[in-house]
């Protein structure tokens, strides 16, 4: 009875002790948590503080990159602020964001719910070494291929994208007077120019694989969006949805895997390697010598290989075909707009190049207005108005304030672009102000639509020749206006990780060429 006794009075007083610790545990854990944020905001850029967990979420309103522009009006150019519980640095002035991104400490990406489901491979969402070797390697490659303003592999380059420029024109001829939507004939044209360079994998148009392969990506878009706010706040990926979102992004991926799959196990069939025909090829030649050599295992820092082949081929897929369509979107855009433009880009084409040829690369240095004109849709369009996401390697310091390892810094290219102090009235098109008192053109150094420093675009000497290839073809060929009875489509674009024009029409009349209308047929340039 004495034990019985005992042991309840025990229990009780336990409970009451373990209660009363586990209270002063969590208070403790709280005020230790609120001191941290409360140093951590300190010494952080100045912003605005939010509520606790949602941060500024609520008052976010319309396109990201245009809040951010307000709140550095508001705080300067370099602020901080929390959308849900991720800490988010705002870098707005381009001296700023040049010299942090040349940094080592800059280079980190940051860890997120998107970047937990692509597992680390690839290379656009990968960090420190295994990010450092694949870019090398890349760049080597692509150079190889004719991503190079010089030497011989150029013309190499040039020809793989003039084929799929003359299918392009060929598709557009064919439509006669009949307004067309550009966007779906360029999506099949950009992406057989990057897919020829990664796979030699070309898609016809109304190809019901590459319509499949499009939906694909079209739909991880739109999935991902819905994801964004379970990037903000971690927690809400408990929530009931949220997995089943992710199952399904899982399942396109594993989908997309398996068409790449595909043509690596193709691939390795026919693989020569005194023959190398892309940039798989090299891969497949890397992993061959490495396992030769012993070291197979730690390639790709010890990642399964068929999967890091995956996720760098829909790596470089995804950054090099929407960016360039969109591009070409709004350049076509900016004509309906301003044809006067237009015209003065064709008579000095006319002049320079001729009626009996297509523009080639070497032209380019004798084409001032076309240049300039790329380069002013460029800065105007700011198709990628964040950059990519940059997370510091450790907690650095950052123009005497402190930016913790975890925080997400954006370089927003967008408020450089649009910025009144360095461009005169940046709303208006105007691409005379790239060209100088001699007639030469030339891009200050605050023009950024590549990013800059380690990890600025790698496909940029690729993107130029797209895109002077695709748009002084097209404007050498056709002439571009808004369809009769139809209004200016708007020059207010859709934001998400890029910024694209609203769907369009225009109505296209041929520009003869020479050999059209004589009895010989003379070789466009490009086709030998
Ligand atoms: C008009 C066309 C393009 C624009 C405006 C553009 C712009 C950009 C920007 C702003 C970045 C982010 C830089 C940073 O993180 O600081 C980037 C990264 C990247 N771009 Fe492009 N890009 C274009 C075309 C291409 C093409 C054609 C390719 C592929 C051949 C490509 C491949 C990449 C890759 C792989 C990265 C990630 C680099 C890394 O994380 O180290 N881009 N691009």
């Amino acid at each position: 009875m004495f034990v019985y006794g005992a042991s309840v009075l025990i229990n009780v007083l336990l409970e009451q002790i373990s209660t009363k610790v586990l209270a002063v545990f969590l208070a403790v854990l709280i005020i230790v948590r609120v001191l941290q944020v409360l140093r951590e905001a300190f010494f952080l850029p100045p912003g605005p503080w939010g509520l606790p967990i949602l941060g500024s979420l609520l008052s976010l309103k319309g396109d990201l990159h245009l809040h951010f522009r307000d709140l550095t009006y508001k705080y300067g150019s370099l602020i901080s602020t929390r959308l849900g519980t991720q800490l988010i640095v705002v870098l707005s002035d381009y001296k700023m964001i040049r010299d942090a991104f040349r940094k080592e400490e800059f280079t980190g990406r940051p860890t997120t719910e998107f970047t937990n489901i692509l597992g680390g491979y690839g290379v656009i969402n990968t960090a420190g070494k295994l990010w450092k070797d694949q870019r090398r390697f890349l760049h080597d490659g692509l150079r190889h291929f004719g991503m190079s303003y010089l030497g011989s592999r150029k013309a190499q380059m040039e020809n793989r994208i003039m084929k799929e420029v003359e299918e392009f024109l060929c598709v557009l001829k064919a439509r006669k007077d009949r307004p067309i939507d550009l966007n779906p004939v360029l999506a099949v044209s950009i992406s057989n120019v990057i897919c020829d360079v990664l796979m030699s994998v070309r898609f016809s148009h109304n190809d019901k694989r590459f319509i499949r392969f499009m939906d694909l990506i079209d739909e991880g878009f739109k999935l991902f969006g819905s994801l964004q706010a379970a990037l903000f706040i971690p927690f809400l990926k408990y929530l009931p949805g949220h997995n089943s979102t992710r199952e399904k992004i899982s399942k396109n991926r594993a989908e997309m895997g398996e068409f790449l799959q595909e043509t690596i196990d193709e691939h390795r069939k026919t693989f020569d390697p005194s023959h190398l025909r892309d940039l798989l090829d090299t891969y497949l030649y890397e992993i061959q010598k490495a396992n030769e050599e012993g070291t197979g295992h730690h390639l790709f820092e010890g990642k399964d290989h068929d999967r890091q082949m995956q996720q760098i081929m829909g790596d470089m897929f995804s950054a090099g075909m929407e960016t360039i369509k969109s591009s070409l979107q709004w350049a076509v855009l900016f004509m309906l707009h301003n044809p006067e433009v237009m015209k003065s880009i064709q008579e000095e084409m006319d002049q320079v190049i001729g009626r009996q040829r297509l523009p080639k690369l070497e032209d380019l240095a004798y084409l001032p207005v076309t240049e300039s004109t790329i380069l002013e849709v460029l800065r105007i369009s700011s198709i990628v108005p964040m950059g990519t996401t940059h997370s510091p390697t450790r907690d650095v310091k950052l123009n005497g304030f402190h930016l913790p390892q975890h925080a997400q810094v954006v370089p927003l290219l967008h408020a450089v672009h649009m910025d009144p102090t360095l461009w005169d009235e940046p709303d208006k098109f105007n691409p005379s102000r790239f060209i100088n008192a001699e007639g030469k053109v030339q891009k200050p150094e605050y023009f950024l639509p590549f990013g800059v420093g380690r990890r600025m675009c790698l496909g940029e000497i690729l993107a130029r020749m797209e895109l002077f290839l695709f748009f002084s073809s097209l404007l050498h060929s056709f002439n571009i206006s808004v369809p009769e009875g139809e209004t200016l489509p708007s020059l207010k674009g859709i934001a998400g990780v890029t910024i694209t024009p609203n769907a369009f029409k225009v109505s296209l009349k041929p520009r003869p060429m020479e050999w059209e209308n004589a009895a010989t047929t003379i070789r466009p340039a490009g086709s030998h």
